[in-house]
């Protein structure tokens, strides 16, 4: 559980629209869920976008109720669907938007996604005067403004499951593996993953490992003899299957790892219970915000507690890793 600011309610909203926009991430379901039941509380009617920006500019709205999110909790992906609208970059496009959003007499915007989600939010909010509040949603948890990302928690749980099965098969017959998780510019999930999983080695963009320290890590392995099998996490780095390519080099110095590319698996299932109370308290305070006169901010969690970001230094800033964790990890390896 989080703490909870105090609010107090100096604005009036009569209707909303939500938009879930990007890379799906188990957890958006409760959050629009709990969006929906809190605006409710307040009386503001909520119009569901499907499809992200995408479905925005195209009118393809649902109107959203109490009984339209219920039995949304348990579920993975997200109810609206999700997309990356690359016209979304054009300011013709977000002119189009901001008409659409005045029609239907649209008071806020809420924006589930990454950044470039939210920079889409920020853009309408400064370019259109459009009042937009974002709740970070990726696996990725490279969100500049919040420890937390929903969906994060369900991811790192859902790869160190198959990490797991990957190790009993690795033990069988004395092999290393490289597994490749997402995280497109960002070692967070890898990290995680790789301390969760016992693995011998993470590789992440913040922290490029040369091909000999890891050849030279598997050699040693081999040195202490009996069993030499164990996991090598590589983030993906914004480019899939880059493992392919370490596996190439190791194999030129004669070794002969495996690699399994977790791919979009990462990305489904049911929210862990931790991404459920993240997105419930985070859906939830996005609406008092609104009705506290607050926007043009992302509402995410620091040090246990809720607060905002504006989205100009969501956006701008990168958010960085505890490098710590690379010694924790080094620390407990063989
Ligand atoms: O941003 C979330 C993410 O899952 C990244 O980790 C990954 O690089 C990317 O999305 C994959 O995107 P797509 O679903 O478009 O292949």
């Amino acid at each position: 559980m989080y703490q909870l600011p105090e609010f107090t309610h100096n604005s009036t909203l009569s209707k909303i629209a939500i938009l879930t926009s990007g890379g799906d991430s188990p957890g958006m379901n409760p959050a629009i869920r709990a969006l929906v039941r809190t605006a409710n509380k307040f009386d503001i009617e909520v119009v569901g976008v499907h499809r992200g920006y995408a479905g925005l500019i195209e009118e393809d709205f649902e109107s959203l109720g109490n009984r339209s999110v219920s039995g949304l909790c348990h579920r993975g992906g997200t109810h609206l669907r999700s997309a990356r609208c690359l016209s979304f970059h054009q300011s013709e496009t977000r002119s189009k938007a901001a008409e659409i959003l005045h029609k239907h007499q649209i008071d806020a915007l809420v924006v589930i996604g990454g950044d470039g989600s939210l920079t889409g939010a920020h853009l309408l909010a400064q370019e259109h005067n459009i009042r937009v509040i974002g709740l970070p949603g990726t696996i990725d948890n490279d969100i500049f403004g919040t420890d937390d990302s929903i969906g994060f928690d369900t991811a790192v749980t859902t790869a160190v499951e198959a990490v797991d099965k990957i190790s009993d098969t690795a033990a069988s017959h004395d092999r290393h593996f490289l597994v490749e998780v997402m995280g497109r510019n960002s070692g967070a999930l890898a990290t995680q993953v790789a301390l969760a999983a016992g693995a011998e080695m993470v590789i992440i963009p913040e922290h490029k490992k040369g091909i000999q320290e890891v050849s030279q890590m598997l050699a040693e392995s081999r040195r202490e003899g009996g069993e030499s099998s164990g996991i090598i996490v590589v983030a993906e780095g914004g480019q899939t299957g880059w493992s392919y390519k370490l596996l190439e080099e190791l194999q030129a110095l004669g070794e002969d790892p495996r690699v399994c590319i977790l791919g979009h698996l990462q990305r489904g299932g049911a929210p862990t219970a931790h991404d459920r109370i993240l997105a419930a308290t985070l859906g939830n305070c996005a609406i008092h915000y609104l009705l506290s006169g607050i926007d043009n901010v992302m509402v995410g969690i620091n040090a246990g507690a809720v607060d905002t970001t504006p989205l100009v230094d969501v956006i701008s800033a990168r958010k960085s890793l505890d490098m710590a964790n690379l010694t924790l990890i080094e620390e407990l390896q063989r």
